[in-house]
């Protein structure tokens, strides 16, 4: 097989022809569908008469092909395994073309395929190319007029994109619909469906007084699970409007639910197909995680009909240009709609954590990379998130007043276009007069930029000197970086009188957001009429995606967790706190010294459990420690076993010396009302399931009454879950098994409770937890072709279960591969994430890196699908 070649960014040129209208027909059926196209074809005018017509298309067989009414002998086109060229075409004419496909081989899950008995499709990224015979890149944009033609007993149901138009009854029990969509749309955004579905609907009037038809389609069983999806559609669509003046163009918005998804969901022009596990919630099966997550993908993905579908990206390189503005997007209306705090908490939690190792591994790239093999592996936590932050540092830069200008240039001036990430950036230049030029190096330079700061206080003169110093590691292929722009908001609170102080640089009042700008590797900012000594609470919110590093004695951090008055800090702070005394144990673990735990840790927790907060949710947040996978991002070597023992024993310490504060709290936010996923009853439960936590972590038997008793409450399955998990994860396997049996009975009709279920025993620490791993993937309900069930039992296992996952017999390892080489055959784009854990193996021991290794040249030597394959030769390359 020869290897895959990489496309590069700067080989981007004009297609040579445009499709100005797309006709489909599909007659469906599970063995051999067969797709008419009908394509509008005109030549580029920038482009020469008589260039070949380069058409993708993988895995179909061809059966018809005319242009213009006649059909094509063999030697005017060439076909292969990637697509069909016709040599010499006319200027403008109509390509009509039959291919054949099966839904029912396709398990890769991109293009058409069967998911439980119903049609649908994934287009994006190259999907479409699996339908049909299609300049299959963004920025050819046509209109569709789609004609779905299936039986009308097994498939009532018949969907695409747009207004349906037409229908009726054909022949031999089929039957047809006919949708109309007026937008162009790049084939990415095409969609399908057809199956035994129901609808819920509803309505929405938007500003301009338009009347929309909201419909989600499920599986009847289904029905009772989409008011929260439809209410947070409803939300999303008027936060759009008064936040952004922008509205739906169409007079039917549809959600379908479909079991087998490789991604969250899919923006598809007027029919978004959802992953059930994104849209399906009921306060019986779901947890709030689950709710608020539902929320905040409904939103993504309405969000997108303007950041990704009006405006498209002129190549996948510019992925981000649509994907790091819609999270932004869908970042702010959840802090909008929820407590914005702990929304920012949660989010940079995770990004710390989860995007911080991918800059600093094999696969970092830059937000707007400059090559690939497989554009399904670049569907990251770079692209998404920090995307999202980089738009976020555009907005505080700007201000929101002009970056709402800008934004409404971009939309206005690109309305139909497929356009670039510099066209964006440019509105926010013009629309702001700022020079942006040493900002765009967010885009292209790659890995996580480390800024050094300490800061003097000069009594004598007031002053206080600051100093930042920033340097960005190397990444793969980028050896030499050059200085950010980097924001950083900032406050310096008074020892004396725990408030900020008015902060005046070089003579001049600092703006309302104390926020400084560096630009250079170094720079020191001199602040004058400063009358105490301060703490400087630095990076505000976390203005800016970088890791930073002053040198904070306990007694600040314990004062700016007191004091400080931006909340994202005073969590930080904590935090930061927590990973001192973290760091202690780690050495005393790895010396084999006893562990003491520092009581000034213990001291600052029982201060912030006397003062209480007012919003719950930030408390819980504040009491939760880093996770473990957190803490090993924070050293130079993970140590596996040192971080669980630390990390464990920083819990049962705080646990021991404040169990009775953590039981008051528990009392005091136990509650039988009626559930519901507002914002004040998520905060009040995460709360009382945080001291439950704590008090699970020395087990004794009032703890574990207590877990025991919220288990059998069966009151919602936040409580239920969280009480189960705790269960489990304790010695008590008498209260944990039947407990586990009972469960497994009564939601085993429930694929996404199922789901729970599997990542819930996988992440036990006990030394069992591999074996039952091996055992659960033997169950009947365990299918290696339902990628949620595989993340939730593999993936869970291997990203969550550090201590089993990375078992010195190399087990862990061993059972990753496995399921990644089938996987391999079965749906590259879940392989080639799934492996993910072992391409880290830089990070480890000796003896574990060579296992790891070992388990990657295991790989190699398969027959790769270029998704797999791009990943272990970056792997393997360091
Ligand atoms: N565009 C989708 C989103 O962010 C992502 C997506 C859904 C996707 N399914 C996919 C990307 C399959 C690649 C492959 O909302
Ligand atoms: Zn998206």
């Amino acid at each position: 097989m020869s290897e895959p070649k990489p496309t590069y960014r700067h080989d981007y040129r004009p297609p040579a022809y445009r499709v100005r209208h797309t006709e489909l027909r599909f007659d469906l059926e599970p063995g051999a569908t067969r797709v008419r196209a009908r394509l509008h074809v005109e030549r580029h005018p920038e482009r020469q008469a008589g260039e070949p017509l380069v058409l993708d298309g993988e895995q179909l067989l061809l059966t018809s092909i005319a242009i213009d009414g006649q059909a094509l002998a063999e030697a005017e086109y060439a076909l292969s395994d990637t697509g069909l060229t016709v040599l010499r075409p006319p200027e403008r004419f109509l390509l009509d073309t039959e291919v054949e496909i099966s839904p029912r081989e396709n398990t890769a899950l991109e293009g058409l395929y069967l998911s439980n008995g119903m049609y649908c499709t994934q287009c994006e990224a190259e999907g479409f190319r699996r339908i049909t015979y299609y300049p299959d890149r963004p920025d050819v944009m046509a209109t569709f007029s789609t004609t779905v033609v299936g039986d009308k007993a097994t498939l009532p149901v018949l969907l695409s994109n747009g207004n349906p138009v037409e229908r009726g009854e054909l022949p031999d029990g089929r039957h047809f619909v006919t949708w109309d969509d007026p937008f162009p749309k790049p084939s990415y955004l095409f969609a399908l469906v057809a199956g035994d579905l129901q609808k819920v609907e509803d309505r929405f009037t938007t500003m301009s007084g338009r009347d929309v038809t909201l419909q989600i389609w499920v599986e009847k069983a289904n029905l009772g699970k989409t008011d929260h999806a439809m209410a947070s559609l409803k939300r999303a669509m008027q936060w759009d409007e008064q936040t952004y003046g922008r509205e739906y163009d169409l007079d039917l918005f549809m959600i379908v639910a479909v079991d087998d998804f490789n991604m969250g969901a899919m923006e598809n022009k007027g029919l978004n197909i959802f992953n059930t596990a994104a849209v399906l919630t009921h306060p019986h099966t779901a947890t709030d995680a689950t709710f608020q997550r539902v929320e905040g993908i409904v939103a993504h993905e309405y969000f997108h009909n303007w950041s990704g579908n009006r405006v498209t990206c002129r190549d996948w390189f510019q992925l981000s240009l649509k994907e790091g503005f819609t999270v932004f997007r869908d970042q702010c209306f959840s802090a909008d709609v929820n407590s914005a705090p702990v929304k920012r908490i949660e989010d940079v939690a995770f990004f710390r954590t989860a995007q911080f190792a991918e800059d600093a591994g094999p696969t970092a790239h830059p937000v707007r990379p400059d090559h690939y093999i497989e554009i399904g592996n670049f569907y990251t936590l770079t692209i998404y998130e920090k995307g999202a932050e980089v738009v976020r540092m555009l907005c505080n830069l700007v201000g929101w007043e002009a970056f709402r200008r800008g934004s409404d240039l971009y939309f206005e001036r690109f309305d139909g276009q497929a356009v670039t990430i510099e066209d964006f950036v440019d509105c926010m230049a013009e629309a702001s007069g700022l020079d942006l030029s040493q900002f765009m190096l967010w885009y292209s330079q790659a890995g996580t930029p480390e800024i050094d700061a300490h800061g003097e206080y000069d009594y004598a003169n007031a002053e206080y000197r600051l100093t930042l110093r920033q340097r960005t590691p190397a990444t793969p292929d980028q050896p030499e970086k050059l200085a950010l722009h980097i924001p950083i908001r900032m406050g310096l609170v008074g020892t004396k009188s725990g408030r900020d102080l008015a902060l005046t640089l070089d003579g001049k009042p600092l703006d309302r957001d104390g926020v400084i700008h560096l630009r250079e590797a170094e720079q020191t900012f001199v602040f004058t009429d400063v009358p105490e000594a301060p703490v400087p609470s630095l990076l505000r919110g976390f203005s800016a995606p970088v890791q930073l590093r002053f040198p904070y004695g306990r007694e600040d951090l314990a004062f700016l967790l007191a004091n400080d008055s931006d909340g994202f800090n005073r969590w930080d702070a904590g935090q930061r706190l927590a990973m001192l005394a973290l760091d202690d144990l780690i050495a005393a673990h790895r010396n084999g010294v006893e562990k003491v735990m520092d009581p000034r840790v213990v001291e600052a927790f029982r201060a912030l459990l006397e003062r209480g907060s007012k919003d719950k949710a930030v408390m819980a947040e504040m009491l939760t420690l880093p996770s473990e996978a957190y803490i090993a991002e924070q050293q130079p070597l993970v140590d596996v076993e040192a971080i669980h023992a630390a990390r464990t024993f920083v819990e049962q310490s705080l646990a021991a010396a404040l169990s009775d504060d953590f039981l008051r709290l528990y009392e005091e936010n136990r509650s039988d009302i009626p559930y519901a996923p507002t914002p004040e009853q998520i905060g009040q439960r995460s709360l009382k399931n945080v001291a439950l936590s704590y008090l699970m972590a020395i087990e004794d038997e009032q703890a574990v009454a207590l877990a025991h008793q919220q288990f059998e409450a069966d009151h919602n399955m936040t409580d239920v879950r969280h009480a189960l998990t705790l269960l489990v994860h304790s010695s008590r396997d008498d209260l944990a098994d039947p407990a586990l049996r009972a469960f497994g009975e009564k939601w085993a009709h429930e694929p996404l409770v199922m789901d729970q279920w599997f990542a819930i025993q996988v992440t036990r620490p006990q030394t069992d937890a591999l074996e039952r791993v091996r055992y659960l993937m033997g169950h009947p309900a365990f299918s290696l072709k339902n990628p949620n069930r595989v993340r939730a039992l593999v993936g869970t296992f291997a990203n969550q279960n550090r201590i089993n996952f990375h078992r010195t017999d190399g087990e862990g390892y061993r059972l990753l591969t496995d399921v990644v080489i089938e996987l391999n055959r079965l749906n590259p784009e879940i392989a080639a994430r799934l492996v993910t854990p072992l391409t880290r193996w830089q990070r480890f021991d000796e003896p574990r890196q060579e296992l790891m290794k070992g388990e990657l040249e295991r790989i190699r030597a398969e027959k790769l699908s270029p998704n797999v394959y791009e990943v272990i030769e970056k792997a393997l390359a360091q």
